[in-house]
């Protein structure tokens, strides 16, 4: 079977970001490495890896489906569960050395209840500070349930709603909010451990959010969060790439695609690309993207459809059939964030579309 489309990821320039990353921070700070939605579409298990050798002192997946299949590769280190994990499956993330997180005082005793005697589950409390998702209300009310079970608090943290809206007001009032809740909960008696507050946004945005840890995902592979530049010298890890099935050339005049959102102006050479909404490239890009080959730039032309994108090769001299052609990342590929913008997502969105499925290819020396 011929690949449609093909993500080749570079974990030199992984590991490059994560130092870029611990360079920002600083030595005293501790990264906890985002590989949740296997690693952002990079591939947990190749990404986690090289992530820890890089020096993560944690990694973060979403649930204990995505933290089995870390461990079950033999990889090492703490792993923090941000969705939490089920009481069910207690003695599991106890066999595992997994760290739930928890933001719940009955979900609480519910896993502490689970828990066989003598084994240990370490947690982290995560506090509600104004994004309106997961967090306790009551950060003293939990930390006390906490003390009562006796459950080991490793670390406590919340999670900052607008960070990437430069000199938004929230990220002083977040963080006024989590001091105020970890002052509530020492004076529990309950010692809170690792705090942390920061993604990727919050490491640019504001050094104050830096506490004990961080916890970047964007940033690793390569990406910052638009409207942010300088700083950091970040490399694209991903590169999506494809390879042209047909190209025919066309009239002046000749409306292409479905719904015929595009007419040529001129004679042109169409290129037919295998791939489209269906392989993770947004068929809100229609009309909108740039593509590029033999090192000059192609743009999309008509409407994305599920398994086929048309590009206009015209200017590209001696673009044919088999040519490689790359769809976001690498050094000259179009920028993923930028991609994302002109389909009025995120890159977060973009990035975690492409089926798990799709053939990765791992390059460097962490491979
Ligand atoms: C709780 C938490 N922390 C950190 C992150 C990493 O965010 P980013 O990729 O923006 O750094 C996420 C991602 O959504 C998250 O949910």
């Amino acid at each position: 079977m011929t690949p449609r489309a093909v993500c080749t990821i570079d974990l030199d320039a992984l590991t490059h970001n994560f130092g870029e990353v611990q360079r920002l921070v600083g030595p005293d700070v501790r990264v906890c490495a985002v590989v949740k939605a296997n690693a952002y579409g990079h591939g947990a298990v190749p990404a986690a890896r090289a992530l820890l050798r890089a020096g993560a002192h944690a990694l973060a997946v979403t649930n204990i489906d995505e933290a089995r299949e870390v461990r079950g590769a033999g990889i090492g280190g703490p792993i923090l569960v941000l969705s939490g994990v089920e009481p069910a499956h207690a003695n599991e993330a106890v066999r595992l050395g997994l760290v739930p997180v928890v933001w719940d005082a009955a979900h609480l005793r519910g896993l502490a209840g689970e828990i066989a005697a003598g084994s240990r589950l370490p947690v982290h409390l995560k506090f509600d500070t104004g994004m309106r998702r997961l967090g306790a209300d009551d950060a003293p009310g939990l930390a006390a349930v906490a003390r009562e079970l006796q459950v080991p608090v490793e670390g406590v943290f919340s999670h900052l709603a607008c960070a990437d809206e430069p000199g938004h007001t929230s990220v002083t009032q977040q963080l006024r909010a989590f001091e105020d809740a970890v002052e509530a909960v020492e004076a529990t008696g309950l010692r809170p451990g690792i705090q942390h507050l920061a993604n990727s946004a919050g490491i640019l945005a504001d050094p104050r959010t830096h506490l004990d840890m961080v916890r970047p995902g964007l940033l690793l592979y390569g990406c910052l969060p638009p409207p942010w530049v300088g700083e950091l010298d970040l490399k694209p890890v991903m590169e999506l790439k494809t390879r042209i099935l047909h190209v025919k050339t066309v009239p002046a005049g000749s409306k292409v695609g479905y719904g015929w959102t595009y007419e040529t102006t001129r004679e042109s050479r169409l290129a037919v690309l295998p791939v489209g909404y269906g392989q993770g490239y947004p068929r809100a890009l229609s009309n909108r993207a740039e593509v590029s080959l033999r090192g000059g730039r192609a743009p999309v032309v008509g409407t994305i459809s599920m398994d086929h994108t048309t590009i206009d090769v015209t200017e590209i001299e001696g673009a044919r059939l088999g040519d490689e052609v790359t769809l976001w990342g690498g050094t000259h590929g179009p920028d993923v964030m930028d991609l994302a913008t002109r389909a009025g997502t995120i890159g977060y969105e973009l990035l975690t579309r492409i089926p798990r499925d799709a053939p990765r290819i791992y390059k460097g020396k962490n491979e």
